[in-house]
């Protein structure tokens, strides 16, 4: 049993998984990744409540906040503190930030949301959760994660930039090139056969650089 317990605290979810699900106590209530079905949702977790570099993330996720929200794209945060605790750090960076952070915080007190999601990294530290991003979207499945050490801050924009990206090829069955940004071509999807490499250079409205690589206006 024990053993057991043990593999689970290092189960890692992979893109394309369906996001595991679970039942939290969060700043806002009690929530459930049922919840959230119909939208996409950015699922991170932080190291620790009441830390600098956290702080300054709180204050950068609020402020993309609204046009995560334009994008269908809801935002959940998680830590291994209390309700109280949240709470009290949430009203601590109103004061100091004037910033009101509006979107849930997860307090995973017995990690039990942090284990299934690998949130954890014990070569860096057994208690605290690393700089986790699940993005989730509205099927509940897995499409991306990104992970950062305790040490460094992530970057607000390359988030929007991610869930815009994923959005974008589901809508118009594209993938997207280096450094994307919405507005840029995105790329057409490879011929499959040696019929469609040679019609490819015929075909109209695309950027041909070669058999393989194709560009086009969305
Ligand atoms: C921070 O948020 O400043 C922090 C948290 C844990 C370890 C190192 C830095």
């Amino acid at each position: 049993m024990e053993q057991e317990n043990q593999e689970q605290t290092y189960t890692m979810p992979r893109i394309g998984d369906e996001a595991p699900s679970f039942q939290a106590a969060t700043s806002q209530g009690n929530l459930s990744l049922e919840d959230y079905k119909g939208k996409w949702v950015v699922l991170f977790s932080h190291p620790s409540d009441f830390t600098p570099v956290c702080t300054t993330e709180f204050v950068a996720f609020q402020e993309i906040y609204p046009e995560l929200k334009e994008m269908n794209t809801e935002l959940l945060g998680l830590s291994v503190d209390s309700v109280p605790s949240h709470i009290a750090w949430i009203r601590s960076i109103e004061e100091n930030f004037n910033t009101t952070i509006e979107f849930p915080v997860i307090a995973d007190l017995d990690k039990q949301v942090a284990m299934k999601y690998g949130m954890i990294m014990p070569g860096e530290s057994q208690v605290e959760t690393s700089r986790a991003v699940f993005v989730i979207d509205d099927k509940q499945k897995i499409r991306s994660i990104i992970y950062y050490p305790l040490t460094t801050g992530r970057n607000m924009q390359e988030i929007l930039r991610l869930v815009k990206a994923l959005q974008t090829t589901d809508e118009h069955g594209v993938s997207t090139p280096a450094n994307w940004t919405e507005g840029d071509k995105a790329v057409v999807s490879p011929p499959k056969t040696q019929e469609e490499a040679a019609k490819r250079s015929q075909e109209e409205g695309i950027e041909y650089i070669d058999w393989y690589i194709s560009k086009k206006n969305l």
